[in-house]
């Protein structure tokens, strides 16, 4: 049987790490771990505590409440993978809505709320066999990961896939304010000082710009065969 690794999925948003992480996870038989999805979930928290406006964060009072903050994924055998869970209530789709995207990345920036979640990013992936996604899982989670990709493609385009992501769940967004979101989120994601999107040294970059889903999985399989059989 081939070795299990870990595979470290970092980069922009809207590049489809997900998908491709569940893809790969399925056919491996790994486990795949959404990080957004933990950092959306403590936003969400912030949110319906109004500790996070458009504008502002309280981060003292988001700090007084880490300890409230449960954030667990619980396994869907029908999906194969876990679902996020914030004090043990599926939020899988609210942490979807575009008001969230709006609010994570300056509640990701926080020190403290990323300690709390790299810990148990490293408790979740500790033995291997993990496909993981997010900003910083090659730099900082998971550095000795066996595989690690940066996916990237232009703003325009993952603009488009997010906007017909969003009209398809029925949400009243134009295109405009998604390329917006997008590219402010780029920003914050990559000029943070704690832990911010940067490409490891020896991570490969996958352009997805003009690919296509099957000529990406098959690219990025044929990678995790080149570490799994060597
Ligand atoms: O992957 P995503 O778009 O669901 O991530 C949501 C936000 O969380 C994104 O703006 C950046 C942040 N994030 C992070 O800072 N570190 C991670 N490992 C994953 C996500």
């Amino acid at each position: 049987m081939s070795k299990k690794i870990t595979i470290a999925i970092d980069g922009y948003s809207s590049t489809g790490k997900s998908t491709v992480a569940k893809q790969l996870a399925k056919k491996l038989g790994y486990i795949y771990v959404d990080t957004g999805a933990m950092y959306r979930a403590v936003t969400l928290y912030a949110m319906r505590k109004i500790m996070v406006t458009d504008n502002k964060v309280d981060e003292e009072a988001i700090l007084r409440h880490l300890a409230f903050i449960s954030v667990k994924f619980i396994y869907d055998e029908d999906l194969g993978y876990g679902i996020i869970h914030l004090n043990n209530e599926n939020v899988e789709k609210e942490i979807r809505l575009m008001e969230v995207s709006n609010n994570v990345s300056k509640v990701a920036a926080i020190p403290e709320v990323r300690k709390m979640l790299v810990k148990q990013q490293h408790e979740i992936g500790k033995d291997g066999g993990v496909v993981m996604d997010g900003r910083d899982i090659g730099t900082v989670v998971f550095p000795d990961a066996e595989l690690k990709l940066f996916m990237t493609a232009s703003a325009e385009k993952r603009a488009e896939r997010r906007y017909a992501e969003l009209k398809e769940k029925g949400e009243d967004v134009n295109y405009e304010d998604v390329l917006k979101n997008v590219e402010e989120r780029d920003h914050l994601d990559s000029t943070r000082e704690t832990s911010p999107l940067v490409k490891a040294d020896d991570a490969i970059i996958i352009d997805n710009s003009n690919l296509s889903k099957e000529e990406q999985f098959d690219k990025i399989l044929s990678l995790v065969k080149e570490k799994t059989e060597a």
